[in-house]
């Protein structure tokens, strides 16, 4: 859920009219790198690097942080495919760990999945839930493990006094079209290591030793891709910025309201969560105790035209259905493969997250909207109401 309007076609107009679309132009300065400058201070680290999408960001972190083939890195069950995509694309091997009730990684199941080549892990704070950082960050304490988090569907989120993507050694953002913030496709990734920073932009830009910044790099430079932003996705992201924190307020006042109304009244919890100030709001999520109800009750406010919907049903995050991963096919080569590269084969099948599969079964999701009137909210919660009083 986004708002986009006449601000971000001014600062697109802005953009085109003064013929400046690409970001490393000569005269640094621009869009570009001014949205990575308030990025960096909203989100509250030393560093941001603007690129073309959140994939873009998990890549360059896992480069930014050294990890390559024979590594593994543990993801959750629960997530959008670019989370496992991510450390396969630098040759290491996606470990795949349960979500618990807060449909974020279960840091139990990561300490049991820890073998001697586990060099990272990424929480994904999924649907905006902050996922457990104090039990992740102490894990990776003491077992010496990088933490990059993927925190493409909070942006803005936070835990504790930090925000989302601020606490781990690296974290990653989206803005694509189904984000809080959007420019179409986009992503930013952030860090307070210098190191990881360098690395991280020396492989988001080929061209890196052509570039200004180039004879501030104390990394030596190596081959990179292209995941540069422009500066019309860039003045977009500056005006989406300017929404950022209005949206996540009203959508955290509209799910308390929500929780508040519903709470009691039918044959349901809240999914806990780990931080119910940082949490972005845009998910309101009922664990129910069997599919079967939870089911029942979809159907009932669908019919109502509530819009609902049940994790288990959102095909692309549920590692069952990511078939590249689950078949072992992880490269265009096979001498690129991280499968075929690890030192040890990685066993994995559809039924080896039972609780994963469990939690989001019986989960359903209802939908906050920043835009949203009070009248049309109480008339969806009052519709609500009446459906889980007959479940
Ligand atoms: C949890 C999560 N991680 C990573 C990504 C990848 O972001 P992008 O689509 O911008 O590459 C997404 C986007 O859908 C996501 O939801």
């Amino acid at each position: 859920m986004y708002i986009i309007g006449k601000e971000e076609v001014d600062a697109v107009q802005r953009v085109i009219e003064s013929r400046q679309l690409f970001r490393y132009r000569g005269g640094e300065g621009g869009e570009s790198d001014t949205f990575e400058k308030e990025w960096r201070e909203k989100i509250g680290t030393e560093y941001a690097i603007a690129v073309t999408s959140g994939t873009a960001a998990l890549i360059m972190g896992l480069v930014g942080l050294g990890i390559g083939p024979g590594d593994e890195v543990i993801v959750p069950a629960y997530t959008y495919m670019a989370t496992p995509l991510a450390p396969l694309a630098v040759g290491a091997v996606p470990i795949i760990a349960e979500v618990d009730a807060s449909l974020t990684i279960d840091p139990r199941d990561v300490e049991r999945k820890i073998t001697p080549r586990t060099r990272a892990i990424i929480p994904v704070h999924m649907v905006g839930l902050p996922s457990n950082m104090d039990a992740i960050m102490d894990i990776a304490a003491r077992h010496n493990l990088k933490v990059l988090e993927d925190a493409c569907q909070a942006d803005g989120g936070a835990y504790g006094s930090k925000r989302l993507g601020a606490i781990g050694h690296a974290g990653a953002f989206s803005f694509n079209h189904f984000k809080i913030m959007t420019c179409g496709e986009g992503g930013a990734l952030v860090t307070d290591d210098r190191e990881v920073y360098e690395r991280a932009l020396i492989f988001h830009d080929g061209g890196s030793s052509f570039r200004n910044h180039a004879a501030e790099l104390q990394s030596p430079i190596f081959a990179g891709w292209n995941f540069r932003i422009n500066e019309i996705l860039s003045a977009i992201l500056r005006v989406q910025l300017t929404r950022l924190d209005g949206m996540l307020d009203a959508m955290l006042t509209e799910k308390r309201t929500i929780i508040e109304a519903l709470n009691g009244t039918g044959p349901f919890t809240f999914n806990p969560i780990h931080d119910v100030e940082g949490d972005c709001g845009t998910t309101v999520a009922l664990l129910f105790d069997s599919e079967p109800t939870m089911r029942r009750f979809l159907d009932g406010v669908h019919a109502v035209g509530v819009s609902a919907d049940t994790p288990i049903d959102s095909g692309r995050h549920v590692y069952s259905n990511w078939e590249p991963i689950m078949s072992q096919q992880g490269a265009h080569h096979p001498a690129f493969d991280a499968y075929q590269l690890a030192p040890e084969p990685v066993a994995y099948s559809k039924d080896m997250c039972p609780r994963t599969l469990d939690v989001l079964s019986r989960t359903a999701y209802l939908h906050t909207d920043p835009t949203r009137t009070r009248e049309d909210l109480d008339a969806m919660i009052s519709k609500v109401k009446q459906v889980a009083a007959g479940l």
